[in-house]
């Protein structure tokens, strides 16, 4: 896992950037996922404006959602759906709605929701990109402590820290219990994984991340399995307990 740490943040958002460019002129058919909070949105803007001023075309790209909280869907402020929907896909140039499968947190058969992103995937054979931040506990999507290395996309109990750290997304309090998310192993099968991390608040379980050994008690960790597939990039904040 090669980690690199910009002095400014827009450098990591450019960086991001250039590599998702890179890839769709290469691949423009590449299938992209990009986590839901607050890490990424930097980056969702950048993309939006690199699409509407047609220097990245989006047009035959597939989209992927990696995880959502499970009783709500995309109608809910804070959702992940809506979230990406609202910085990302519905500004881009040109993309195809029937492009984009994304959990739908409401379903009443959530095995058979997890099916359908699978198989969405595995049409595609891999994610080419994956865009994730880092839970103030090491998670991956909804991959909390403990997760399975072998899972695909699955439903889970989440983790006592991510219902602490949720209320930054809603403006009520939701009962939320559960999530419903890419698997470990869909992740370590892209081409490409970034884990990109900023702010202060990151540093500590950035240090941690760094100092451990791979343990699926810090997801996270597990990354350092997937080689040079994968790079950590973070700002000075994140980076301070290095
Ligand atoms: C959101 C997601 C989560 C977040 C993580 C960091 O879709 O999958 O794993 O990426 O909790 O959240 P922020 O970026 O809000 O600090």
């Amino acid at each position: 896992m090669e980690k690199y740490v910009f002095i400014q943040t827009n450098e990591l958002v450019h960086q991001i950037v250039k590599e998702i460019k890179e890839l769709i002129e290469k691949k423009p058919t590449a299938l992209l996922c990009i986590a839901g909070g607050d890490t990424p949105k930097p980056v969702m803007e950048k993309l939006v404006e690199a699409s509407q001023n047609d220097e990245i075309d989006f047009s035959t790209c597939y989209f992927v959602g990696l995880d959502e909280w499970v009783g709500i869907s995309k109608e809910t402020d804070g959702s992940c759906y809506q979230t990406l929907d609202d910085y990302f896909f519905s500004k881009l140039k040109g993309v195809k709605p029937a492009n984009i499968c994304f959990f739908n947190g409401k379903a009443t058969a959530l095995d058979q929701e997890c099916e359908r992103i699978n198989q969405f995937i595995n049409k595609r054979q891999q994610i080419d990109y994956i865009l994730l931040g880092i839970g103030m506990n090491g998670h991956l999507g909804f991959n909390e402590p403990g997760a399975e290395i072998t899972k695909e996309a699955h439903v889970i109990e989440l983790d006592m820290t991510t219902k602490q750290v949720m209320g930054k997304y809603f403006k009520t309090a939701l009962p939320l219990e559960h999530g419903i998310t890419l698997g470990l192993k869909q992740i370590l099968n892209s081409g490409k994984i970034v884990l990109m991390a900023t702010g202060e608040h990151k540093a500590s379980m950035i240090a941690k991340i760094m100092n451990s050994e791979p343990t699926n008690q810090i997801p996270a960790t597990l990354m350092k399995m997937a080689g040079s597939a994968v790079t950590l990039y973070l700002d000075q904040g994140a980076a301070q307990n290095l």
